[in-house]
């Protein structure tokens, strides 16, 4: 009787875990991984990680030779463990910039030395101030082939001195984002402690195939605009098994900023968000509000926040144009849904009031809530009102007990199936439980 037993169990363990492999969908296939055989250490170009030195030269030479001497398959550059204080440096094509447990690249907190680059053409301008910005910590423009990676070794942006010139409105120009790809392809960053940063963490814009996994983003909940991940005029951006805690939005799809972001006509399209725990006063998966190229086929699935400003925010304005389209949300979350419609600046005075961007096919589902403040909040334009929203088996508990303070609406079309507390009358209730005739 012993043996059979055994057996049965031993089957179902390998049934069970057949199933479970395949069910569980990673980015693991977006960008080829590597091999690399030459391997260099900062230490071999001076670096010191005693937190103190000034290590600027010897990742700026570990570099060159990466780029110079290139090493068919590229090169691994390892960071012992240590604190290495250094200055902004440029990444290459075809390395790994690989973090040892308890290696740590802190950014320096002299800023007088930071480089300016140019605005992005899709902004115009710096995001927050006129002219150019500052540049990202560790930088990459028209690469391939970068990983970031290693045993969790941390990247400190050492953010509270720009934070502090932010609150005390002492800057010149747009705070740096602390890891930034501009037009590059073919990018992994995996297995890293992002911390501190003095804007944006991670910013990958008018770039494809760019992997973001087993993340950790911390910043504090007080820091201004320490966005986690901002996925901007990209495409293929896969973003999973991530952890971020930060001052702003935790994830945000971008495509630029009004009459810039029109010209320059770049949308975001394919992204994917899964498995993402995390929490912020501001929103937990947004779309915008820079939205002027246009943002297409988002999905978040597996979304776990708590002590959230918004769940989910689709927000964008006037002016912006862009279409954004075929968004599909489903998470798990303790605060509402937010599609507005009047959030957000201008670069200037030049942009076309006319430009009015177009929201269709969002779809929510799956959407489970306690100790929500407001359901949710979905505001379109008078003359452009939001169309083809879906929202199916959201249940949103309010504070005190099952009452939620309702939804609110305007300008919106669409449909509700299984949701509560029921939203406004625009959205008309739809029996099946599907949004499939939309998406
Ligand atoms: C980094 O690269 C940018 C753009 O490719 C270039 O303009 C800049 O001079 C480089 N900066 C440094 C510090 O190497
Ligand atoms: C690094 O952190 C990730 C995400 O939290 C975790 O899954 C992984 O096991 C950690 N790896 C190491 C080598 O500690
Ligand atoms: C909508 O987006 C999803 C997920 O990103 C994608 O699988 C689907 O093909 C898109 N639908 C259309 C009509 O483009």
């Amino acid at each position: 009787m012993l043996l059979p037993t055994t057996l049965l169990t031993l089957l179902c363990f390998f049934f069970f875990d057949a199933l479970s492999a395949e069910e569980v969908v990673t980015c693991s296939n977006i960008v080829p991984f590597p091999r690399r055989t030459d391997k260099i250490s900062i230490t071999d170009f001076g670096g010191v990680g005693d937190g103190v030195t000034l290590n600027t030269k010897a990742f700026r030479e570990a570099v060159y030779r990466i780029r110079h001497l290139h090493r068919n398959g590229g090169t691994v550059l390892f960071v012992p463990p240590g604190i290495y204080v250094s200055e902004p440096f440029n990444l290459t094509s075809h390395m790994t910039l690989y973090l040892a447990a308890g290696a740590v690249i802190r950014a320096t907190q002299d800023l007088s030395t930071w480089p300016l680059i140019a605005p992005l053409p899709s902004y115009g301008r710096g995001r927050e101030l006129p002219g150019g910005r500052y540049m990202s910590f560790l930088h990459g423009d028209g690469l391939e082939d970068v990983i970031i990676t290693g045993e969790n070794g941390t990247i400190d942006g050492q953010g509270e001195v720009w934070w502090n010139m932010w609150r005390k409105q002492t800057l010149k120009f747009t705070r740096p984002n602390l890891v930034e790809f501009v037009n590059s392809k073919n990018i992994i960053i995996s297995n890293v402690i992002f911390k501190d940063s003095p804007f944006w963490n991670i910013h990958p814009v008018y770039c494809s195939n760019v992997v973001v996994r087993f993340t950790t983003i911390l910043a504090p909940r007080d820091s201004p605009n320490t966005d986690g991940i901002d996925p901007d005029s990209s495409s293929n951006v896969c973003i999973e098994d991530s952890y971020i805690s930060t001052g702003d939005d935790l994830v945000a799809v971008k495509s630029g900023w009004d009459e810039y972001g029109i010209a320059y006509g770049r949308p975001s399209s394919d992204i994917t968000i899964r498995r993402v725990t995390g929490s912020s006063p501001f929103s937990g998966i947004a779309v915008g509000s820079e939205t002027s190229g246009g943002v297409e086929n988002v999905l978040a699935e597996h979304i776990n926040l708590f002590k959230m400003g918004v769940g989910i925010h689709v927000k964008t304005n006037t002016g912006r144009g862009g279409l954004i389209h075929n968004i599909t949300v489903s998470q798990d979350a303790r605060k509402g849904i937010k599609i507005s419609g009047d959030v957000g600046g201008h670069p200037d005075d030049r942009f076309d009031p006319n430009a009015l961007p177009v929201v269709k096919g969002i779809t929510i589902n799956n959407v489970w809530g306690v100790k929500v403040l407001q359901a949710g909040l979905i505001k379109g334009l008078n003359k452009a009102p939001f169309t083809e929203v879906c929202l199916s088996d959201i249940n949103l508990h309010g504070e005190t007990g099952p009452r939620t303070p309702p939804w609110q609406c305007s300008d919106v079309v669409g449909v509700a199936h299984q949701v509560s507390p029921w939203p406004c009358s625009e959205l008309i209730s739809q029996q099946s439980g599907s949004c499939g005739n939309f998406s």
